[in-house]
Formats: structure tokens, C-alpha cells, sequence
């Protein structure tokens, strides 16, 4: 499905996800219960050569390969130019853990979870597994021990520059990222525009707003609003085909700089999503400042984020703030708390705050 002048599908009710997402993690705590420990870690040992493996698998593009139908791993193999003895021993693994079906006559077949990983698929699945999996992210996250030693993030210390101006050099590695990224809005833009009275707002400014996946489709959804999206210029230069596509060319306006600079004033809102959690408390300030500076009193500030408090337990918000820890500029996920305390500091007076079960939007007031 790509995006188009139509609304995305609305989302399931709260309660229905979160219900989901907490049967989950209770049966497969239960189900790991029922064996021995040792057992159970073996499973963690698995997780990086599985990430490994799945993402390569991703990368050469083998799910869309077998949506044609199945084939051998000599098929597979010749096809894409790889070792077929290496290949038939790494998707067996895929296999095993239930991606794509190892069949009888030793041929290999999609399945539900490897037909997620075809190219173009609305969530953009198969870009997360070639973004996570990839070189510049796993070394990284090699250097995790001084990471650990020092709360400093390892991407700069391992590539000599920060993570953004890396995607500048390999387009590649960034257009695999904007994907992931688009794919995540994606899934987060119903929940958003659902949470919050958008048609309350003349003009809405998206702050790295990436390809504008979300922006667009709070525009779609509320014909009277507006729409300012500014990021890098490189970033900008790809999302034109999108808001061709979403018929707001004349609705919406792509104004390329750095929000550590200066952001476009005047609009009745500012939107970060997933922004903040790239940065440290200082650097979020600066953001918010330069945010604040370009707003009259009484407008407001939305910061899409996921709520990961001190005691959360859920694997998605944990894992993402030590992800962000790793890779961005001293980023994390941050709780109800922690987002109020750096709005007051930046000028802001805490707002609404909308709750849902995959991501909240926290209100911040210019005062
Ligand atoms: C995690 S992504 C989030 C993108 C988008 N808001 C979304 O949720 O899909 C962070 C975004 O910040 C942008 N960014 C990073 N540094 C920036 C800067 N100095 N000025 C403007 N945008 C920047 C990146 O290009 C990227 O699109």
C-alpha cells in the first residue's frame, strides 16, 4: 500500500492493543517459565546471529524473491550471487524460528512472518531488519562496553561523526533509514491523529519531520490545517514525491535548515516526533529553545513520544532507549516527568497529555 489522498486505515481501540501487547508478554513469560533456565538463555545467545542473518536476508531482498514462489537454496543462492551451502545453513536458522517454512522437498517458502519483510510493505519492516542489522549500527553497538563505562554514545566515538551526518555520506544507509522511519509513522499517524484535536489548528510545523509521513497524514485527515515541514535538505529532497502523492502540494510547505538553528515562525503548532529521544537533556533544550523562540506565547508545542518510565518493563520502550543511547547524541526514551521538567526549562508550561498504548502526545504551552 503506498500513501495517497486517502486517510490510512483507522487503529484497533486502546484497549483492544493494549490488551494484545500485555497477553503477549505474560504468555511468553509463562511459556518460558515451563523450561529450564538455561534453556530459555540459550535463546538470548541466538539474538544477534538471528538479527544478522534475517537482516542480510532482508537486505538481498529474499522474501520478494520467493513471493514468486518456492526454490532452493541453490536457486536462492545462484540468484544472488551467494554461496549456496551459506545460504542454506543461515535460512534453515531463519527457519527454525519461524521465518519463511523449510519445506519437505527442501525447498523454501514464505511465510506470514517473511512476507512481512517484503519490499514496500506499509510498515517498511524489511528496512528496520536492514537498518538494525547494518554495518555502521552492529559496530556500534560493538564498542556497547565503553558505552557502559561512560554513558557516552559509541556511533560517534566508532565512525568520527554523528549518525546523521554519516546517513549525508551513504545515501543508502539513509533512504534504508527514512524508510524505517516512514514505516513507523506509518503505523503511529492513526494513533496521533486520532489522539489530539488537530482541526483546532490554522498551521502545524513538523520539526525533523523526515519524509513527512505523519504531517501528511494529520492534513489529509483535517482539510483546514496547514502544514510546514522542515528537516535536512537531503531529507526534504525525498519527501516531495510523497506530498505529490497526498495531494498537498499547495497545503504544505518544505523548509529545509537545522532546529538547532531556526525553525520557520509563527505556526500555531510545532511537532517533534521521535526527535527528542535523539538527544541528550542539553541538546533537547537547545531544540525546544530554538522551538520556543519562533512561537508567539500560547502556541504549542506536541512531542510525539513513546512514555518509557524509570520502571517500565515493556521490551519495545526499553530496548529503543538503549538503541538511542548507542547510536544518537546521548538520546533516550524519557517518562511523563522527565518530558515536563525539560518543557518548563525550555520555556513551556505542561500541557494535555494524551496516552495511548503505542506512542503519547505531550503538550507543551509557550508561556
Ligand atoms: C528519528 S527521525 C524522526 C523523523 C520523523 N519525525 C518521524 O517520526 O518519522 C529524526 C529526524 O530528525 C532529523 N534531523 C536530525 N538532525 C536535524 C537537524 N539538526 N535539523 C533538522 N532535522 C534534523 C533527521 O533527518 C530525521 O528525519
Amino acid at each position: 500500500m503506498e500513501l495517497d489522498e486517502k486517510p490510512l486505515p483507522d487503529p484497533p481501540p486502546d484497549f483492544v492493543l493494549k490488551a494484545v501487547m500485555a497477553a503477549r508478554q505474560k504468555g511468553r513469560a509463562a511459556f518460558d517459565a515451563a523450561f529450564p533456565a538455561e534453556v530459555v538463555l540459550f535463546d538470548w545467545i541466538g539474538g544477534l546471529p538471528r538479527l544478522i542473518i534475517a537482516g542480510r536476508m532482508a537486505a538481498l531482498r529474499v522474501p520478494d524473491l520467493l513471493a514468486q514462489g518456492p526454490l532452493s537454496s541453490e536457486e536462492i543462492a545462484t540468484r544472488l550471487g551467494q554461496d549456496v551451502d551459506a545460504m542454506h545453513r543461515s535460512l534453515r536458522v531463519c527457519a527454525a524460528h519461524g521465518l519463511f517454512t523449510l519445506r519437505g522437498d527442501g525447498r523454501f517458502e514464505n511465510n506470514r512472518l517473511s512476507r512481512a519483510l517484503e519490499t514496500g510493505t506499509p510498515s517498511r519492516t524489511r528496512d528496520f531488519f536492514e537498518y538494525y542489522s547494518s554495518a555502521s549500527n552492529v559496530a556500534a553497538w560493538r564498542d556497547f562496553p565503553e558505552t557502559l563505562r561512560t554513558g557516552e554514545n559509541a556511533f560517534d566515538r566508532v565512525h568520527g561523526v554523528s549518525v546523521w551526518d554519516w546517513f549525508d555520506a551513504h545515501p543508502h544507509e539513509r533512504e534504508t533509514f527514512a524508510q524505517a522511519m516512514m514505516g513507523m509513522s506509518v503505523m503511529v499517524a492513526p494513533f496521533v491523529a486520532k489522539m489530539y484535536p488537530f482541526h483546532e489548528l490554522g498551521t502545524l510545523c513538523d520539526v525533523g519531520g523526515g519524509r513527512g509521513t505523519l504531517l501528511s497524514e494529520l492534513l489529509v485527515r483535517n482539510p483546514g490545517l496547514k502544514g510546514i515541514l522542515c528537516d535536512a535538505p537531503g531529507v526534504l529532497d525525498s519527501a516531495r514525491s510523497l506530498v505529490a502523492a497526498r495531494g498537498l502540494v499547495d497545503r504544505m510547505d518544505l523548509v529545509p535548515g537545522s532546529f538547532f538553528d531556526e525553525v520557520p515562525s509563527g505556526a500555531d503548532a510545532y511537532l517533534l516526533k521521535t526527535v527528542l529521544h535523539d538527544w541528550d537533556d542539553r541538546r533537547c533544550e537547545k531544540i525546544l529553545g530554538v522551538v520556543r523562540k519562533a512561537m508567539k506565547p500560547g502556541a504549542k508545542v506536541l512531542v510525539v513520544e513513546q512514555l518509557v518510565e524509570r520502571l517500565a518493563d515493556d521490551p519495545m520502550g526499553t530496548g529503543s532507549d538503549v538503541q538511542m543511547m548507542i547510536v544518537c547524541g546521548e538520546g533516550r526514551e524519557r517518562g511523563r516527568d522527565e518530558f515536563a521538567a525539560l518543557l518548563d526549562r525550555s520555556g513551556f508550561a505542561l500541557g494535555r497529555v494524551f496516552e495511548g498504548p503505542v506512542t503519547a502526545v505531550i503538550e507543551g504551552v509557550a508561556r
